[in-house]
């Protein structure tokens, strides 16, 4: 940039373990080259009224501040979902309000979404860099985004402990993890903890060929098989009456009941004749610490952002989203990342090779 004085920076989209260190990282780095770093509260909701009323969705980061974001949880920044930011009109006036203030460049971590509220941004002439802060995985221009592996370690833990439990018990377990429509959390944790079967949102599955591999697990002896189940696979589910097996055991089910991870266990109790336990891992994904991972690529990330922010900004009309790639952290225009003709890579034969072993 010429010259920058204040640089913007906010998280958005679902909080992700890493957040805090690569706001952190960039703070360092953007205080290293004498700039002035301001944290925008919420998201794209911080930038919505910044006209009347900037010192309640602005602060500006010191030292100090930053010294204490480091060990913290969460987002420290807050996040948000903004669907206000999808209007033009309310675009434009934030591109506005932010050259007002000052900020001439604005880091954005987030995941897809957030990066398309950045190329907007970008457009209307305010630099953009986007660092991919989700758990998700699901950005195909990058190996990892941030909060992932943390997300899997945490995982692989709950489900360690789980199979502890089904194994004492001699039952089967059913954990649901998240990943929003990609299956990498639930296809990590399954190749990490040995577990037995994965349901992901990128394969169509059968319920019926899952209770038959499960009775035939327990035939063979294994009474403790685990199932990993990706949170939105039951549209990929084959039609399959479950309400039926359900009701006809005499458990109580209304038409408009949903399948969940408790009702598929119950379901593979009913069809396997076995004690099939369901637990659902939920925020500790995002609530958890960074890993050691998450936390280095975070301040490669964070460094990388102000390297481009602080150089020639004269061709940022497309931005730039940072990632990994042969393992190294690069960055390539939003546009590149946000690219619909390169679909995620999803391992089908690692998929069929953990559902037969
Ligand atoms: P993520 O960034 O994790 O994918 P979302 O999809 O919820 O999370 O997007 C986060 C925010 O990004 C949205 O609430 C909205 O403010 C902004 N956003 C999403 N899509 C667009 C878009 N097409 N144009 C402008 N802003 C968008
Ligand atoms: O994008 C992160 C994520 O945790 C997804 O895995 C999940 O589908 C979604 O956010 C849940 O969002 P919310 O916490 O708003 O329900
Ligand atoms: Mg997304």
């Amino acid at each position: 940039m010429d010259q920058a004085k204040k640089i913007g920076i906010l998280t958005s989209g679902g909080d992700s373990p890493g957040m805090n260190a690569a706001v952190v990282s960039v703070a360092r780095c953007v205080m290293r080259k004498g700039l002035k770093l301001m944290g925008i509260k919420r998201g794209y909701n911080g930038l919505l009224g910044l006209s009347e009323n900037p010192g309640d969705d602005i602060e500006y980061l010191d030292p100090e501040t930053v010294l204490d974001i480091m060990d913290m949880r969460g987002t420290y920044l807050r996040t948000a979902r903004c669907p206000a930011f999808l209007n033009p009109d309310v675009r434009k006036k934030a591109a506005d309000d932010l050259r007002e203030q000052g900020i001439e460049a604005l880091v954005v971590i987030g995941g897809d979404g957030s990066y398309h509220g950045a190329l907007e941004l970008c457009r209307l002439g305010i630099p953009c860099i986007g660092i991919p802060g989700t758990i998700d995985n699901d950005l195909s221009y990058t190996e990892a985004t941030l909060g992932y592996d943390t997300a899997v370690n945490v995982c692989v833990e709950a489900v360690r402990s789980i199979r502890a439990t089904s194994r004492s018990h001699d039952r089967p377990a059913v954990v649901q993890v998240m990943g929003r429509n990609c299956g990498d959390i639930a296809m990590r944790t399954a190749i990490a903890t040995g577990a037995e079967m994965v349901i992901v949102p990128e394969m169509e599955w059968d319920l019926q060929e899952v209770a038959d591999r499960l009775s035939f697990l327990i035939k063979k002896g294994n009474t403790r098989a685990t199932l990993i189940i990706s949170e939105h696979c039951w549209h990929k589910m084959k039609p399959f009456d479950w309400r039926k097996v359900i009701a006809d055991n005499n458990y109580i089910i209304h038409d408009d009941d949903p399948l969940t991870a408790e009702r598929l266990a119950l379901t593979l109790k009913l069809l396997s004749h076995t004690e099939a336990r369901a637990t659902v891992i939920g925020y500790t994904q995002r609530g958890a610490i960074p890993s050691a991972y998450d936390s280095a690529f975070a301040f490669e990330a964070g460094r990388m952002a102000v390297d481009l922010l602080s150089g020639d900004t004269s061709s940022f009309e497309h931005g730039f989203a940072i990632g990994v790639h042969d393992g190294r952290v690069y960055s390539t225009p939003f546009a590149d990342a946000l690219d619909e003709n390169k679909p995620k890579y999803f391992d089908e034969e690692l998929y069929h090779l953990i559902n037969s072993l």
